[in-house]
C-alpha cells in the first residue's frame, strides 16, 4: 500500500500541528508511523491522499449513520449554503429539527442545540447542579463524557492494581492541568454492579446532583448494560433524590431511534447527544422534560454559544432524521443488522483461526478485542485481561488490506446505511486474513 503523500504531508503537518493533525487520537499514537490523510468519502468508501480505498468503519467516532456525502445530505447543504451558512439567529430548521426530536423522544420535552457533546456534557452536568443546589457528580469508571475537567476522571485503562477497591474506586485525573476541585466533586463508582452504586448513594446521596453514565459502554470497547441494570439505576437515582443523566453522545440516534432510552426503556431526566445527530457536522444537544430543561432559560443555569445550532448542520441533522425514519425506521433496522452478522461473523473468523479475539456488540456498534475472558462486562475486566497492542496490529493488518478500522484501541467500529454484503464480506475475509497472519507470526 502506498503513503507517500500522507508522509509528506504529516512531515509537513508536524511543523505547525500537534501531532500533525489535530487530536491525539487521529496521530501517530494510534496510526504510527503516520496516519493516512483522508482526501474524500462517499458511502462506506474513503480515499487517502495516496489513492489508497478503504471500506470504512469509523465512521467519524460515530458520526455518519448515513455514511459519507448521502445524496439527500449534498442536495441539502449544497441548496442552503446558498443562502447563508450562520446567522446566530432564531432559524425556522432549529425548531423543525426540535419538533421532530421531541416527536421521537417520549422523555423529552424541550432540546437545547449545541455543537460538540463535550459541551453538551458541560452544560447536562452545570444544570443539575444548578437544579438540585448540590455539587457532586458522579460518574463510573471507563466512561467517557469528553474532555471537560469535571468529567475527565478515570475514562483511560490503567492497570487493575491501580484501580483500588471496587467500593471505593481510586479517582484517576486523565489529564494535566486539572484543579483538585474536578476530583474533589466527582464520585467514580463501578458500572454494571447495581449494589456498588447503592452503597455509594447511600453515603453520598445527599450531596450527588446526579449520575451520568452511556446507556452503553462506547469508549472501552463495546459493553452492553447486564439486563434490568439500568432500570435499577434510574429507580435508585429517584428513590436517592438524584438526576438520571444519560448522555447518548454515542447511543442516540444510533442504537434505536429513540437511543439507549428506548432500547432500554428509561425515562432519563437529562440526556445528551452529538455524533450521529449531525451526520458531519458538528450538531450536539441537550435535551429533557420541562421541569429540567426550563432551568437554562434566561442563562438561570448559563448555555450560551456563539455556534449554537449551526444552519447547516441542523438541515443535515433533520434530514438524517428523515431519512432514517422512512419504511418504519429502516435505516436503524438495515444498521442494526449489519453489526449484529458483523459480530457473529467475526467471532466465527476468530474461532476458525484460533485467535482469542472477541467481539462484542451493541446493534450497529461492534469492537473486536483479544482477551482471555468469554465476556467483558465492565472496565476492570477490560484493564485487567484485554491486549490492546493485539488490537492495534490487527486494525493495521485490516487497514492495509483496505479495510478501516479504527485505530484507537479503546474505541469501536460501526456500520452505516451505506454499508453492502460485499463490503461486510470483504471485511470478513480481511479479518479471516490479518487474524491468519498474527497466527503465523504468534
Ligand atoms: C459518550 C460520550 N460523551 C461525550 C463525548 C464527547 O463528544 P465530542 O467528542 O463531540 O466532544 C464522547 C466522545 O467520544 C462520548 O463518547
Amino acid at each position: 500500500m502506498k503513503s507517500d503523500t500522507s508522509k509528506q504531508l504529516f512531515d509537513r503537518g508536524m511543523k505547525v500541528l500537534v501531532e500533525g493533525c489535530s487530536s491525539a487520537s487521529r496521530g501517530p499514537m494510534n496510526y504510527a508511523p503516520y496516519p493516512a490523510y483522508i482526501r474524500e468519502g462517499k458511502g462506506a468508501r474513503l480515499w487517502d491522499v495516496d489513492d489508497n480505498e478503504y471500506i470504512d468503519w469509523q465512521l467519524s467516532f460515530g458520526c455518519l449513520p448515513l455514511g459519507h456525502a448521502h445524496p439527500a445530505i449534498v442536495d441539502i447543504v449544497q441548496e442552503k449554503v446558498m443562502g447563508g451558512t450562520h446567522f446566530a439567529t432564531a432559524l425556522e430548521v432549529e425548531v423543525e429539527a426540535a419538533e421532530l426530536i421531541v416527536e421521537m423522544l417520549p422523555h423529552v420535552d424541550k432540546v437545547r442545540f449545541a455543537n460538540t457533546g463535550t459541551e453538551a456534557c458541560m452544560t447536562g452536568v452545570r444544570m443539575a447542579r444548578g437544579i438540585t443546589g448540590k455539587r457532586k457528580v458522579l460518574k463510573f469508571e471507563g466512561h467517557y463524557h469528553g474532555w471537560y475537567d469535571g468529567l475527565l476522571v478515570s475514562t483511560n485503562p490503567q492497570a487493575v492494581t491501580t484501580l483500588g477497591h471496587p467500593n471505593d474506586p481510586v479517582r484517576i485525573p486523565d489529564s494535566s492541568g486539572l484543579t483538585p476541585g474536578s476530583l474533589e466533586d466527582t464520585l467514580v463508582c463501578v458500572w454494571n454492579d447495581a449494589d456498588a452504586l447503592e452503597r455509594m448513594l447511600k453515603t453520598h446521596g445527599h450531596e450527588i446532583a446526579c449520575v451520568v453514565m452511556e446507556g452503553a459502554m462506547s469508549n472501552m470497547g463495546v459493553i452492553p448494560p447486564k439486563p434490568g441494570y439500568l432500570k435499577q439505576v434510574q429507580e435508585m437515582c429517584r428513590a436517592y433524590d438524584v438526576l438520571f443523566y444519560l448522555d447518548e453522545t454515542v447511543t442516540g440516534f444510533r442504537v434505536a431511534p429513540g437511543g439507549a432510552a428506548e432500547l432500554y426503556d428509561l425515562q432519563p431526566d437529562i440526556v445528551t447527544f452529538g455524533k450521529a445527530l449531525g451526520q458531519g457536522f458538528p450538531v450536539a444537544a441537550i435535551a429533557g422534560p420541562d421541569h429540567i430543561m426550563e432551568s437554562i432559560e434566561y442563562g438561570k443555569v448559563l448555555h450560551y454559544g456563539s455556534h449554537n445550532a449551526p444552519r447547516l448542520g441542523l438541515y443535515a441533522a433533520k434530514t438524517m432524521l428523515e431519512e432514517m425514519r422512512r419504511d418504519n425506521n429502516a435505516g436503524w433496522t438495515k444498521i442494526n443488522a449489519i453489526g449484529e452478522e458483523m459480530t457473529t461473523r467475526l467471532n466465527q473468523v476468530a474461532r476458525d483461526t484460533g485467535q482469542n479475539m472477541r467481539v462484542q456488540n451493541v446493534g450497529s456498534m461492534f469492537h473486536p478485542v483479544f482477551t482471555d475472558l468469554d465476556e467483558i462486562t465492565g472496565y476492570r475486566d477490560f484493564c485487567g485481561h484485554v491486549n490492546l497492542a493485539k488490537y492495534g496490529e490487527f486494525s493495521k493488518l485490516m487497514r492495509e488490506q483496505g479495510v478501516f478500522f479504527t485505530g484507537n484501541k479503546i474505541l469501536h467500529n460501526l456500520s452505516c446505511t451505506a454499508h453492502t454484503q460485499a463490503d461486510i464480506d470483504r471485511t470478513i475475509e480481511a479479518a479471516g486474513n490479518a487474524l491468519e497472519q498474527m497466527s503465523r507470526v504468534g
